[in-house]
C-alpha cells in the first residue's frame, strides 16, 4: 500500500515508517518539523534501506497538504501529527485545540476531496480518565479528561467516528496507546523531548547520561504494591508494528474500529527504575517527592481485542525497553 504518515519524523511516526517499509509498503511523510527534524529521514533510510518521500507541510495550511495528495496516490493515512505536551496544553489551550482539531479537520477535508477513505488515528489511554475498571478494555467508558491535550484526543475520536457514520465507506481506526517508551535497536531514532522531560522514561534517560542529577518519584503513597504509580509501558517498535497490522483492517467491512495498544502488564515507577538499573548496570539516583497533580494510581490495558482482531501482540519485555532507551540516550542525547 501507499501510506501517508502525518507527523512521520516524530517519535512514534519514525518507528512506524521503518516498520511499514520493512513490511513492503511505500511511505510518504508530511511534518511541519515543529517537534522533530528532517535528518530523521536519513536515519529511517539507514535502518530500512529506503527514504520516505517527504513534504514539509503544516496541517493548519490546507494548501500545503494539497500537493501531497495530488502527487501521490494515497491508499491510507496514519495520522500522528499533533502536539502532545500535557503541561504545555494547560498553559496554551487555544494553540493545542487549534493545532490538533483544526489540523485534523483540514486533513479530513483534503482526504475527502481526493477520495482517500482509510485513516488510523493516534489516540491515548488518557481518554479513559480515571478508568471505571482495570485492566481497561475498549468497553470501558470514556472519562473526564484533565488537560486540553487529552480533551483534544477525545474530541477527535468523536469527530472521526461521527464522520465515519455519515460516510459509511470510510474505515476509521482509533488506536489508544498506553505508555510508549524505548527506541529502535540501532540507537538512531528515539524520543528527543524539548527541554526538561515530563514523562518518566525520558527523565530517567537524562539522569542516566548525567544531564539531570536525580529522578523525582511523584508519590509513594498510592494504593499500588509499592506505593508508586503503575502504568502499561510498551516498546515503541511494538507500537509501530501495531500500525502495520492495522493495514489488513482496510479490506474488512468499513466501520470505526477501536483498539487498546499496550502490553497488559502494569509496572510501577520503582519497577522501571530498578529494571533500568539492572538492564544497563548503572544507578539511577531518585528521591520520592509529592504526588504530581492530575496523576492516577494505576492503569493498564487489556490488549486482547487487538490480538484477536489484528493478530498483533507486544513482544518486547521491560529489559529490552530499558536497554534500547539507554542506547539511544547515549548515542543521541549526550
Ligand atoms: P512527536 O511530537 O514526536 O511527533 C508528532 C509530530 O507531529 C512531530 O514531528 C511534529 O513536528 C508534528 N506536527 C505537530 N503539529 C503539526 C502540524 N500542524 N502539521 C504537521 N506536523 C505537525 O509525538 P509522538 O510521541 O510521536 O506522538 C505521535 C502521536 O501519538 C501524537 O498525536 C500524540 O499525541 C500521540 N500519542 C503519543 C503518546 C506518547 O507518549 N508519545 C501517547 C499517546 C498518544
Ligand atoms: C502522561 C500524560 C498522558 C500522556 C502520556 C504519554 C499526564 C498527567 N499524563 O501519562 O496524558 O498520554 O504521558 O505517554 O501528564 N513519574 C515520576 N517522575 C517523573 C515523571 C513521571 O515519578 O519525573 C511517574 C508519574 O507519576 C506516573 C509514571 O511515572 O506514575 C508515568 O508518568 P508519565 O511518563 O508522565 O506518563 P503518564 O502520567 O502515564
Amino acid at each position: 500500500m501507499n501510506i501517508l504518515v502525518t507527523g512521520g519524523t516524530g517519535y512514534i511516526g519514525s518507528h512506524t515508517c521503518v516498520e511499514l517499509i520493512k513490511a513492503g509498503h511505500d511511505v510518504v511523510v508530511f511534518d511541519n518539523l515543529s517537534n522533530s527534524s528532517e535528518d530523521v529521514l536519513d536515519k529511517i533510510e539507514m535502518i530500512s534501506g529506503k527514504k520516505p518521500k517527504f513534504y514539509k507541510a503544516d496541517m493548519l495550511h490546507p494548501d500545503e497538504l494539497e500537493p501531497v495528495f495530488l502527487e501521490n496516490k494515497i491508499d491510507a493515512v496514519i495520522h500522528f501529527a499533533g502536539l502532545k505536551a500535557v503541561g504545555e496544553s494547560v498553559a496554551k489551550p487555544w494553540y493545542y485545540y487549534n493545532n490538533n482539531i483544526v489540523g485534523t479537520l483540514n486533513l479530513i477535508s483534503v482526504m475527502e476531496k481526493h477520495g482517500v477513505k482509510n485513516i488510523v488515528f493516534s489516540s491515548t489511554a488518557t481518554v479513559y480518565g480515571i478508568p471505571a475498571f482495570v485492566p481497561i478494555t475498549e468497553e470501558c467508558p470514556l472519562g473526564t479528561t484533565f488537560s486540553p491535550y487529552a480533551e483534544s484526543k477525545k474530541m477527535l475520536e468523536r469527530i472521526l467516528s461521527d464522520y465515519q457514520k455519515a460516510n459509511p465507506d470510510w474505515h476509521v481506526v482509533l488506536l489508544r496507546y498506553f505508555n510508549p517508551i524505548g527506541a529502535h535497536e540501532s540507537g538512531l531514532i528515539g524520543e528527543k523531548p524539548n527541554g526538561i522531560p515530563n514523562n518518566l522514561m525520558p527523565y530517567i534517560m537524562q539522569v542516566a547520561i548525567g544531564k539531570l542529577p536525580q529522578l523525582r518519584v511523584f508519590g509513594d503513597d498510592y494504593e499500588t504494591p509499592d506505593g508508586t504509580g503503575v502504568r502499561d509501558y510498551i516498546h515503541v517498535v511494538d507500537l509501530a508494528r501495531a500500525h502495520v497490522s492495522v493495514m489488513t483492517k482496510f479490506s474488512d467491512e468499513a466501520s470505526t474500529y477501536i483498539y487498546n495498544i499496550g502490553t497488559g502488564i502494569g509496572y510501577s515507577v520503582l519497577d522501571i527504575v530498578h529494571a533500568f538499573e539492572k538492564a544497563n548496570n548503572i544507578t539511577i539516583p531518585y528521591q520520592v517527592v509529592e504526588r504530581r497533580p492530575g496523576d492516577i494510581a494505576s492503569y493498564y490495558s487489556d490488549p486482547g481485542k487487538a490480538e484477536r482482531e489484528l493478530g498483533w501482540k507486544a513482544e518486547y519485555d521491560l529489559e529490552r525497553m530499558c536497554k534500547d532507551s539507554y542506547r539511544f540516550a547515549k548515542n543521541s542525547l549526550s
